[in-house]
């Protein structure tokens, strides 16, 4: 595509900030620590996780750059970056989760293959951008179409990235057309993160995001946009991404039993631990009363598909009894799980502050406005690919250390 273009090695990759988890070096996959996903509701765009399957692309010329749409449409279009800026803009707060987070943890229990991901393949961003439903209501598709006349379904992202799993070839998704023409789904073409234009990593100059659904289905660097009758068949769609049962393994996997994983389950991660009573805060102090030290507890918790966090159960006794944190989005407005002020695509951040015993376990579980609760054992939904781990999320803690 004219303007940007794919690299074919990692000499021209960009900078990144040094205190981010390197999981993978070349691609670059890395994760802030836990702590900076607590220090703010918003994300900087520096700390965000990145996650990529080739070389970052390169613009070489932003005027010339644009996106082709063809496919099962009855008139194909070019359109210029300027066009799309053009386009009423909106903000949309949305949280980014990769469908590998927490693998690591998953893989402890029975190894798994991919890049291993901790806690932090997460974060929450404020991104500007045209609707998809207005760019497809401009190329002659209306509102709240799920089928063209020409029979297209489905619409198909393509990028210039070029992938390993693809044979070289660009990373590519799909959503269904009835998503892609709901102004309500919120689906964007973004061009700004956090009041920013998106920088390199993140996609620039343009970049999909579908909220509520798995990371991979928001593509970067976007190239083309296809209508096609079925899902697209690339590798990220039909190979990977999908979610098995535990008794699948690589000699009996047959991938085209299950569908692409789309939106996410109901999660929820102790990210901090702050001692109420030290003397220099932040710091697990080493002396404590009567065995007992307050701290407060703090973490995120999200669901897919728009769904609020209807609560979020701590225990400081390894599961024997719960206490309620409380939630909030922004300060000074109480978040209630489907209340209108509230970003129903983003996380929630919670905490508790209590006394907690010197030597114990702490764990997380959310419950979202559809009722739905995290597993609580990961050897439940262990799957070969190690996506999705939302068990139940334990820290154990002793006095004077932790492993958060
Ligand atoms: N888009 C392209 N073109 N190439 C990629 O490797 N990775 C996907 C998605 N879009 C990817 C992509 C995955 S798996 C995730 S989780 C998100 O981008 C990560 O977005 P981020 O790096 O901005 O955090």
């Amino acid at each position: 595509m004219p303007g940007l273009s794919g690299p074919s090695d990692y000499s021209q990759e960009p900078s990144r900030h040094p205190c981010l988890h390197i999981n993978a070096k070349e691609p670059f996959n890395a994760e802030p620590p836990r702590s900076a996903l607590v220090s703010s509701y918003v994300t900087p765009v520096e700390l965000f996780f990145k996650r990529n399957h080739g070389p970052i692309p390169l613009v070489d010329d932003i005027e010339r750059y644009c996106v082709d749409i063809s496919g099962l449409i009855e008139t194909p279009k070019k359109l210029y970056f300027r066009d799309i800026r053009m386009l009423p803009k909106y903000n949309v707060t949305a949280t980014l989760q990769c469908a590998g987070n927490r693998r690591t943890a998953m893989s402890i229990t029975r190894k798994v293959k991919g890049v291993g991901w901790d806690v932090s393949a997460i974060g929450n961003a404020v991104w500007g951008g045209a609707k998809l439903a207005d760019i497809l209501e401009l190329i002659g598709v209306p509102k709240l179409t799920s089928c063209t006349q020409s029979g297209g379904k489905h619409i198909e992202f393509v990028s210039v990235d070029k992938c390993e799993e693809e044979n070289g070839g660009p990373y590519k998704a799909s959503i269904p057309l009835s998503q892609a023409t709901n102004p309500e789904a919120d689906v964007l073409l973004a061009y700004e993160m956090n009041g920013e234009p998106l920088n390199r990593d993140h996609g620039y100059p343009l970049r999909v995001i579908v909220p509520g659904v798995i990371g991979a289905r928001s593509v970067k660097w976007l190239d083309s946009i296809n209508i096609i009758a079925e899902e697209c068949q690339g590798f990220f769609m039909q190979k990977d991404y999908k979610m098995f049962p535990p008794s699948v393994d690589w000699g009996n996997i047959n991938w085209n039993t299950r569908k692409p994983q789309m939106d996410f389950p109901v999660q929820s991660v102790i990210c901090f631990l702050e001692d109420m009573q030290s003397i220099k805060p932040g710091k697990v102090r080493s002396l404590c009363i009567h065995g007992f030290i307050k701290v407060r507890i703090s973490g995120y918790a999200v669901s897919g598909g728009g769904r609020g966090i209807e609560r979020v159960d701590v225990s400081i006794d390894g599961g024997k009894t719960w206490m309620e944190a409380t939630r909030f989005q922004k300060t000074g407005i109480p978040y209630i799980a489907g209340g209108i002020s509230n970003d129903k695509w983003a996380w929630v951040l919670f905490e508790l502050t209590v006394d907690i015993p010197q030597s114990t376990e702490i764990i997380a579980k959310a419950v979202d406005s559809a009722a739905n609760v995290q597993p609580e054992k990961v050897q439940d939904i262990w799957n070969l690919r190690g996506i999705l781990n939302t068990s139940w999320h334990r820290v154990h803690v002793r006095i004077g250390h932790s492993n958060m």
